[in-house]
């Protein structure tokens, strides 16, 4: 962290943080373009905006960190910029196995990956496998993730796993919410607290539309390469503002359940 933001991280961590922070990082390509770069360039100098949130968020103490790395509608983009978008996570898996079990984070997806490239699968398996025992910080890769897709896929699990049981009353009884919410790829991380998206785009883009029920939103005309600590600090003293309510008159749990 630079030592300018030294203060301001000191007061940020006296405050409230939020249990899980999750950013839609919008604006690679238009931070390439207009320094005349290929999109691709954007999408590189995104990946280490991806790191350097990653260090401010474990020096902040934010336990889960999710990304919304590639939507399921990123497929209608180019084939060339989807396989440079693979090729970079490739790139960066790799790269990074080794300090991601130095700096304690266990990396998980959500999302269905079996669409992905192989090459992409096995490195993101590996990774994930070789980083589970990890507790520093719980990175969380939206990948191929979309929240209608998301939902579709854990009612048709719930439906599979009540047919299982067998219990014809069961089988057609309306669900109870955690019955929804262990079946989402998010199963057993908390509620997201804050929601960042950059570069002036003021939409969820189908992005953990149901985690994202009491999140307070924040968004930034920042584009997502030029986003650093100093700008997630401005994020979470904004957030450490803001009243929240559950639907309550007062402040009630983080859950908001
Ligand atoms: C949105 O910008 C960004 C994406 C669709 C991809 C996000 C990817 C990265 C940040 C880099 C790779 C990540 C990892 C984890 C290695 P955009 O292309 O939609 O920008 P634009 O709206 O300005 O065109």
């Amino acid at each position: 962290m630079g030592a300018g933001n030294d203060t301001i991280l000191l007061k940020v961590k006296k405050g409230e943080l939020p249990s899980h922070l999750a950013i839609i990082m919008d604006g690679n390509g238009r931070w390439a373009a207009r320094r005349k770069l290929l999109r691709v360039e954007g999408h590189k100098a995104g990946a280490t905006a991806v790191d350097k949130i990653i260090q401010a968020s474990i020096q902040i103490g934010i336990p889960v960190l999710s990304l919304y790395a590639f939507s399921t509608e990123n497929w209608k983009r180019p084939e060339t910029e989807v396989n440079a978008l693979f090729e970079l996570l490739n790139f960066y898996l790799k790269r990074k196995a080794k300090s991601l079990i130095k700096n304690g984070i266990s990396l998980r997806v959500s999302g269905d990956i079996s669409k992905l490239p192989l090459k992409s699968r096995k490195l993101l398996n590996e990774t994930i496998t070789n980083t589970s025992s990890l507790n520093k910080l719980i990175l969380n890769l939206c990948i191929n993730y979309g929240s209608r897709d998301e939902l579709l896929i854990a009612v048709e699990k719930l439906i599979k796993k009540r047919i299982v049981l067998g219990d014809i009353k069961k089988i057609s009884s309306l669900p109870e919410w955690n019955e929804i919410e262990e079946n989402l790829y998010t199963n057993g991380l908390p509620d997201i607290d804050l929601l960042i998206r950059t570069a002036g785009e003021k939409r969820l883009s189908n992005f953990m539309l149901l985690q994202s029920a009491y999140a307070e939103l924040y968004f930034t005309d920042i584009e997502w390469p030029d986003f650093g600590e100093s700008e997630l600090l401005k994020a979470l003293i904004e957030y450490q503002r803001r009243t929240r309510k559950f639907g309550g008159l007062v402040e009630e749990s983080k859950t908001g359940k």
